[in-house]
């Protein structure tokens, strides 16, 4: 049965706050993209999961590209965290061919997705987003 996949739900907490209202704005969406998307893949069609999986690939396409605009030579992992855009939704698109194919069961893209929207929110864009925050404390410290 898929009821298990209910654990999968996200629900956003302070520590994934970057503190740039707009991308902050962009990845509580992302979230709910996915919890819909979700509760989608327990009781819609395939071909509704199909366009849910389509909004959210596209909704993070358009935030990945928000981002890049704002990284620069300035941010800590620049382009590592380019790279790792790319990466993310090059995998995402490979898992959703396979599971359309029959090849892969629709859980084991949720969890791809539930994992990455996560740690690449604490593991890339706090780091790179708070940095304005990170050096007014320092510059304060200092003074
Ligand atoms: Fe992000
Ligand atoms: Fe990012």
């Amino acid at each position: 049965m898929l009821g298990g996949m209910s654990s999968m739900r996200l629900s956003w907490t302070n520590e994934l706050s970057v503190g740039v209202a707009e991308i902050d704005e962009q990845h509580r969406d992302l979230l709910d993209c996915f919890n819909e998307t979700l509760a989608a893949a327990q009781t819609g069609s395939k071909d509704v999961v199909a366009r849910f999986f389509e909004s959210l690939g596209d909704m993070a396409s358009a935030h990945f590209a928000f981002e890049n605009n704002l990284l620069d030579s300035a941010v800590p992992q620049e382009a590592a965290h380019r790279d790792e855009h790319v990466k993310l939704l090059d995998e995402y698109g490979k898992l959703i061919q396979d599971w359309a194919a029959g090849d892969i069961h629709v859980r084991e893209v949720l969890r791809f997705v539930a994992i990455w929207l996560v740690r690449h929110i604490a593991v890339m864009d706090v780091p790179s987003f708070r940095r304005d925050t990170l050096v007014t404390d320092q510059s304060s410290l200092s003074l």
